[in-house]
């Protein structure tokens, strides 16, 4: 019996030496120290012993269980260190790591454009007037030298509200409504939205204009070339050449398209410009006599000119868009560019 219990001492020792996991402890305490275990068995046989031998057969079995559980809350003791070294080193916070950025809201682009055009204008001394989007047939069209059955209705595809009553085709109502108002002299833009019943690369239903217009007495196209001419430098951050073409509007006599040099091509001519070199960006005239009669101006003291851009278009061009669309989609890939 002492052979066996010292074979059980040095067999613990070993086993307990080649654990390497907390999990496996309960197991071996089981096997070696459980009533059921090989101390247990070998206790069990101190019942057979002579009286003489029992004491210190006890003693000694006292003194190898002692040991094996010295043993083993040694090799507990061990275990657990190195697992809370290990979980405090998978936790450890890196405080030179980069925080996380949280993410900024940012301006609609055609907002961005709205907002830059007002402030160039305003930079130039304009002031800034907001019309309502559900206008009066008058103001829209009658006011503007476009009367009922008049031809240039066709290219406003209105929507209407009620015979009298509809959505704004164009920001050019609020010359009128100004005009009606106020005395000259007068510099002001108005951005806004305007409504047409079109949808197409190139079109929405809803979009975006600034008119502007200046009244004074001895107002020439030439100011409407400076002011203009300063406006798509700014705009376009270039010596960016300039066309006047000459058009027609009903609300301007003579009336001019102006087109910038192709942004893309550099006016060599490509696909966007369709070879021409050039690209429209506003419609623009001296505004006609009997736009000022109707408000009650006199034309012989009073002359003054207007013009009125497309936000989404000079959006496009500045940033290189080539579906409208994608302004109105909410897809956030595409917003957050801007
Ligand atoms: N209102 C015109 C349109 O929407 C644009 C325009 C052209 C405005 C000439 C003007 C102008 O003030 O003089 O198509």
């Amino acid at each position: 019996m002492e052979q066996e219990l010292q074979r059980l001492q040095d067999e613990a020792r070993q086993e307990l030496n080649a654990l390497t996991e907390i999990a496996q402890l309960e197991d071996f305490r089981i096997r070696f120290l459980g009533r059921k275990g090989s101390f247990g068995t070998i206790m069990r046989s101190l019942g057979s012993a002579t009286p003489e031998d029992r004491p210190r057969l006890g003693q000694l079995a006292n003194t190898v269980k002692a040991e094996i559980e010295r043993l083993f809350e040694e090799k507990q003791s061990a275990l657990s260190a190195g697992a809370a070294a290990a979980k405090a080193d998978r936790d450890r916070v890196d405080l030179t790591l980069p925080g996380r950025q949280p993410t900024i809201g940012k301006l609609h682009p055609v907002t961005q454009i709205m907002n830059e055009v007002c402030a160039i204008f305003e930079g130039l001394g304009f002031s800034v007037a907001e019309g309502p989007d559900v206008e009066h047939d008058h103001y829209n069209f009658e006011a503007l030298n476009i009367p009922a059955h008049h031809p240039a209705r066709d290219m406003h595809d209105t929507f209407y509200v009620s015979e009298s009553i509809l959505l704004r085709t164009h920001t050019s109502p609020m010359q009128a409504r100004i005009m009606e108002a106020q005395q000259p002299p007068l510099r002001v833009i108005a951005p806004g939205k305007v409504y047409r019943c079109d949808s197409d690369i190139t079109h929405t239903p809803m979009f975006h204009q600034v008119e502007g217009f200046l009244v004074d007495k001895k107002v020439s196209f030439a100011d409407l070339k400076g002011v203009l001419t300063v406006f798509t430098q700014k705009m376009f951050d270039k010596d960016l050449a300039l066309r006047f073409r000459p058009s027609f509007f009903p609300f301007t006599e003579p009336s001019a398209e102006v087109d910038i040099a192709c942004v893309f091509c550099g006016g060599k001519g490509c696909r966007v410009c369709k070879r021409t070199g050039w690209i429209e960006i506003l419609g623009s005239g001296m505004i006609d006599p009997e736009v000022f009669k109707m408000v009650g101006y006199d034309p012989d003291i009073y002359s003054g000119f207007a013009f009125g851009v497309g936000i989404e278009r000079m959006a496009m061009l500045k940033y290189g868009i080539n579906d409208i669309r994608l302004y109105y989609e909410n897809d956030l890939r595409f917003l957050s560019q801007f």
